[in-house]
């Protein structure tokens, strides 16, 4: 019998991909049926929306409305305004009933709605506001959408909770006057839970600061990494039920070699099992981690080389003593020695680059390389 590759990365975790975050879970489902608003920020790819898409199930099958929606995936502020409002009207609303719940929804400004049946399956709404063209259109636009979790609370007699994933990107819409309006509505939505989701956390912090629309708006939950024992025994059981017998320590060397990082674990995990899997075997070891691990530094080989020569020299050197020292003193004299890097504000800067280009992140005093392929590429392939 084929049994199927148990670890899953790249999209969102289901159930049955689920490590722990219980007490996450709990407390986030508790505060979004309690109408509070939540801020849930962690480093990319520790498993915020895995972790919401597991709350909103829950919260829907307590006859919770649950929308969502990724604030990062529109282009335009009015690009997320009518991906917002398509998604709201459309929760629990059957296709038929929506042109009539829409006319009782909006006021003062109406949505062009357009039935689309792409082949071969059910017609899909969408919606859109062609006649918004001037910032003043936009902002009335923007009261109105954001107005309508109450509303859909109010009409419905049920309580709402409403996710916006990748909420850092909308301080790039129109500065702060989107986080204004939807301050200013969110917080007389009683009945309405929100988690504010976002993968930045030096932008989400800023967002939050004082004098900012959200300044202590609702609870802050910063989502850590999952307890690495846990997460080793998660990873060697599902090899077990999955019908392959992981080796002593297994779990272990790929939680270490995947830094700890969800999607890095699952990466390594699904990969090792796949190749395990392909060579007809039925015990797995460290030995298999490390021919899964130079196949896929190979398979990345182009990706990784091309990413290391868009860096300056002083990011390469940097970059090296961070993967050869574990990320740890950096500024310090012995390194810049041993390493031979440049001066100490050189370093500063050239740190501050990588952190910004998403290759470097600052994980309390050290900086850990955001992806431990790259990582394991920079220590073997580069001098
Ligand atoms: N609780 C979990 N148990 C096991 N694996 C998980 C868990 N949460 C996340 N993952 C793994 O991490 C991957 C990334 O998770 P997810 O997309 O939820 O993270 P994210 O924080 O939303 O990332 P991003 O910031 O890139 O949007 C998932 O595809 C899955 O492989
Ligand atoms: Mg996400």
């Amino acid at each position: 019998m084929a049994e199927e590759n148990p670890f899953v990365y790249g999209e969102i975790a289901g159930a049955g991909a689920f490590a722990n975050r219980e007490a996450e879970r709990d407390r986030l489902v508790r505060d979004l049926e309690a109408g509070q608003k939540v801020f849930l920020i962690s480093p990319r790819r520790y498993g915020k929306s895995s972790l919401i898409r597991d709350v909103l199930d829950r919260l829907a099958r307590q006859r919770v409305i649950t929308v969502e929606v990724t604030v990062a995936a529109s282009s335009s502020y009015v690009g997320f305004l009518e991906a917002y409002a398509q998604a709201l009207v459309q929760a629990e609303t059957p296709a038929a009933r929506v042109r009539r719940w829409v006319g009782e929804l909006f006021r003062s400004v109406t949505p062009e709605l357009r039935l689309e049946s792409v082949p071969p399956g059910e017609p899909r709404l969408s919606l859109a506001f062609p006649a918004v063209r001037t910032a003043r259109d936009t902002a009335r636009l923007a009261a109105e959408v954001f107005a309508l979790p109450g509303r859909i609370a109010a009409a419905r007699r049920q309580k709402v909770a409403v996710a916006l994933d990748e909420f850092q990107a909308i301080a790039a819409f129109d500065g702060g006057s989107v986080e204004q309006a939807l301050r200013a509505a969110v917080q007389t939505q009683r009945t309405v839970g929100y988690v504010f989701a976002g993968s930045e956390p030096s932008v989400m912090d800023r967002m939050l600061g004082p004098r900012r629309p959200f300044y202590k708006a609702g609870p802050v939950m910063r989502l850590d990494k999952i307890d690495p024992a846990v997460l080793a025994s998660f990873v060697e059981a599902r090899f077990t039920a999955s019908g392959l017998r992981p080796q002593a320590g297994l779990g272990e060397a790929i939680v270490d070699l995947g830094a700890n990082v969800p999607y890095d674990v699952q990466r390594l995990a699904h990969e090792t099992w796949d190749d395990v899997r392909a060579a007809g075997r039925r015990t797995a070891g460290l030995e298999d981690l490390h021919v899964t691990l130079t196949r896929l530094l190979g398979e990345q080989h182009t990706v990784f080389e091309a990413a290391w020569q868009r860096l300056t020299l002083a990011q390469r050197a940097v970059l090296r003593a961070a993967v050869l020292d574990g990320g740890r003193g950096l500024l310090s004299a012995g390194a810049r020695v041993r390493h031979r890097l440049p001066g100490a504000s050189t370093v500063q800067a050239a740190l501050a680059a990588l952190v910004r280009q998403d290759v470097l992140l600052k994980d309390g005093p050290r900086y850990a390389v955001s992806d431990s392929l790259f990582r394991e590429w920079v220590a073997r392939a580069t001098c």
